[in-house]
């Protein structure tokens, strides 16, 4: 017991040091205990030797068949109804056998976008967090970290020693059905938190990776899309996230994904794999593919592919190895597969300290869900009525989105199994593919809490619009829950509410003047009635803390801080595609029935498309926000917008005369003290070619009432450089550079034009 206290303190330290600014969470060292029990007879098994050079020693000593059998997975196992589960696999999502003789573990893979998936099936538990898009609307590093962390703490807990989560995609498509994976449509901020996220993941000793590398930006056809898209913006765009988190957490993994990207399979591009990845950015550890996304033997593993998952299709078993033996695979390439897996385990801790299995602690995880939550939620519309006070609100109605019972979360492969089932039909197990399953933390519940004793809190399902009005009227307060579920294999055809939630909320606001709309959403989401409600708070999909979380910020017990990491559009028809490229009617409507079961689920597409092109070059470089600058478009809510209890004003603008960092005065001119995302945007020079400003920088301050803080925010110079695709390199542009500052894209008090030599 006192051993486990000692290396829970020893983790929670390791965090400690993997969550600040600078520290490498990559170079896991080997705790003590850990050390003292490698077996030193095996060289490689010395830890003070280098991961490369342990992985040589190990390689060296390997057959022929050991190394191919290293270099993919055994099956779908638990995935796939009738796939054989060996004995040694752990229930996730993938595994690869390891070498006993040689000490070389079994890697035990396990999807964990938002929780670690699949628990119920063993009877485990895991923390549902809130979505990737909540921990990026807190524009808070540490919280990423903290968001990590608790996934690499129960993957070691449940025995896994690798991630795959770390969902990276940029939000090119705000209707993409695993946006809640995702981070955000900038790829400054979509790198940063990502790249934090697996840092707290790795500090755990447990192998992390991002995904979904790259273009991945719809569900739609992503087996067959094409994504087009130039060089140029390729680079500065979707690569830039990447590189930005590749660059700050080092993860052993990248995931390749389904779709073409400029002709090419993402899992066999040289040019993504090859050129940009491991030789522009040295990216030192292995590439696996999307389960099922591999496409070739050799095409794939020269151009850069080490991994095959989930290994069933046999592209790297027996025909990997006859590419060896017959030359059109050099052997140095099948060791350099092998040299980085190994390398990565090495690297990460994962052999010198394994994990054990043991049990989860639930309270932790939902103190440190509930916490993120508090800090992601974003107050969109705010007329006077928000906070509620605590004694003073005679009664409240909340009507809708199965308040009563839980909070709803995201489906697919991102999915966490529900403690006792879903909670809107509880029945203990796995929460099945193709359903919305819902949390048991009850807004309703916490919502009476915080009301106090002598309010009336009444709760009406929303179903009935006429009933839903009664309830609302009768009401001092009436509160809407509303919900869009969202899941991997499919996307939302508009950015309407689905399910006649729009006519519920306008119902409501018509019967009741001070009416506020909670959402749990994916992502944006149309508001036609934005302008006839009180209060509006985004909570995204909120994590097994949520209901708590809404619940303090509706009362005002936690002043709400998140911003948006994504625009909020007026309409569908503002996007750079009004309608979802290859979104047929045929695939909205899919053939039901014959032939389902819970693992090929009634409502996933089973008609698989031909093959299109997405054309990104319509928007290019002017992913989201910039795209409504260009455009002159006027979103519903825009980028970076959310609001306080308090109010921030900004003055003394200074920025560095090289442009490395500005500095400002930040003025919290309210009655209670807060949290302000202070934010550093950049127009380029005329002559870059990119009129719009972007994102380069941001602080999250926190600021007593009253109280003046000096703001210093250091600006990394890339994000001043462009791509030059004939030189292959960034470089920064002569002449005039537009700095604004303020609390949002679309409100920047303070801005300065420098003017800076080319770099
Ligand atoms: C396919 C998904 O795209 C990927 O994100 C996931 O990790 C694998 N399936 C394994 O479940």
């Amino acid at each position: 017991m006192i051993a486990r206290i000692a290396w829970i303190a020893s983790i929670t330290l390791a965090l400690c040091l993997a969550c600040a600014a600078g520290a490498q969470s990559s170079s896991a060292q080997p705790s003590q205990s850990a050390t003292q029990k490698a077996a030193p007879q095996q060289p490689w098994m010395n830890p003070s030797l280098d991961p490369d050079t342990r992985a040589d020693l190990m390689i060296h000593e390997m057959t022929l068949d050991e190394k191919i059998q290293f270099v993919h997975g055994l099956g779908w196992g638990v995935l796939r109804a009738g796939a054989s589960v060996p004995p040694a696999d752990n229930g996730g999502a993938g595994f690869v056998p390891g070498i006993p003789r040689l000490n070389l573990p079994d890697i035990n893979l396990a999807d964990s976008a938002v929780g670690v998936r699949m628990g119920a099936r063993e009877g485990r538990y895991s923390t549902l967090l809130p979505s990737v898009l909540a921990i990026s609307a807190s524009w808070d590093p540490q919280a990423a970290c903290l968001f990590g962390s608790v996934i690499g703490r129960e993957l070691r807990a449940q025995g896994y020693n690798m991630s795959i989560g770390g969902g990276m995609d940029l939000i090119r498509e705000p209707r993409n059905g695993r946006n809640f994976e995702y981070s955000s449509e900038d790829p400054i901020l979509a790198g940063t938190m990502v790249g934090q996220l697996v840092r707290g993941v790795q500090s755990n000793h447990i192998m992390g990776d991002i995904k979904h590398y790259v273009l991945n930006d719809q569900e739609t056809g992503r087996n067959v899309l094409n994504a087009v898209l130039d060089p140029r913006s390729l680079r500065e765009t979707d690569l830039l996230a990447f590189q930005i988190a590749i660059a700050s957490a080092h993860p052993v993994g990248v995931m390749c994904s389904y779709n073409r990207v400029n002709g090419d399979y993402a899992c066999e591009n040289d040019y993504t794999l090859n050129q940009v990845l491991k030789r522009d950015w040295g990216f030192k550890g292995f590439v696996l593919s999307d389960w099922g996304g591999t496409h070739s033997t050799v095409k794939a593993t020269l151009a850069g592919l080490d991994m095959d998952q989930p290994g069933d299709d046999g592209y790297f078993s027996e025909p990997l190895k006859r590419a060896v033996l017959d030359g059109q695979v050099p052997e140095g390439r099948l060791d350099d597969k092998v040299h980085r897996i190994v390398r990565s385990m090495f690297s990460s801790g994962v052999i010198d300290d394994p994990p054990v299995r043991g049990v989860v602690n639930p309270f932790q995880g939902r103190e440190d869900a509930k916490k993120i939550e508090e800090e992601s939620a974003v107050l969109l519309e705010n007329n006077g009525i928000l906070p509620l006070a605590t004694g003073k609100v005679r009664s409240v109605a909340v009507i809708g989105g199965h308040a009563d019972v839980g909070i709803l979360s995201g489906g697919g492969s991102a999915q966490v199994d529900a403690p006792g089932g879903n909670a809107i039909n509880p029945e203990p197990g796995i929460s099945p593919w193709g359903r919305a399953i819902y949390f048991p933390s009850s807004p309703l519940e916490y919502v009476r809490k915080e009301a106090g004793p002598d309010t009336n809190v009444v709760y009406d399902a929303g179903t009935d619009l006429a009933q839903a009005a009664k309830a609302a009227a009768g009401a001092q307060v009436a509160i809407v829950f509303v919900t869009q579920w969202m899941s991997e294999g499919r996307d939302a055809p508009t950015l309407s509410l689905p399910d006649n939630q729009d006519a519920l909320v306008a119902a409501v606001a018509a019967a009741n003047p001070n009416t506020i709309v909670v959402l749990e959403t994916g992502g944006p989401v149309t508001m036609p009635w934005a302008r006839s409600v009180k209060g509006i708070l985004e909570s995204w999909y909120p994590g097994i803390g949520g209901g708590q979380a809404i619940a303090a910020i509706l009362f005002g017990r936690v002043n709400p801080s998140g911003k948006l990491p994504v625009t909020f559009p007026a309409s569908d028809s503002q996007l750079p595609h009004a309608t979802i490229t290859g979104l047929t009617e045929q695939m909205m409507n899919p053939r039901r029935g014959a032939g389902a079961t819970a693992r090929d689920p009634a409502n996933r597409p089973r008609i698989r498309p031909q093959p299109f092109d997405v054309d990104y070059n319509v928007e290019g470089m002017a992913v989201g926000y910039r795209w409504f600058q260009e455009k002159n478009e006027q979103p519903l809510f825009p980028f970076g917008f959310g609001l306080s209890y308090t109010h921030f004003a900004y003055s003394n603008l200074k920025v560095n005369p090289d442009a490395k960092s500005v500095s400002f005065d930040l003025r919290n001119t309210g009655a209670r003290a807060g949290d302000e995302i202070t934010e550093v945007y950049v127009m380029l020079p005329a002559s870059a070619g990119e009129p719009f400003r972007k994102l380069a920088a941001w602080k999250r301050v926190s600021v007593g009432a009253g109280a003046t803080q000096t703001v210093e925010i250091p600006i990394d110079p890339l994000y001043l450089s462009i791509y030059s695709t004939a030189n292959d390199a960034w470089s920064r542009p002569a002449g005039d550079f537009l700095i604004e500052v303020g609390g949002s894209s679309a409100d920047l008090p303070l801005r300065q034009v420098l003017h800076l030599a080319a770099r």
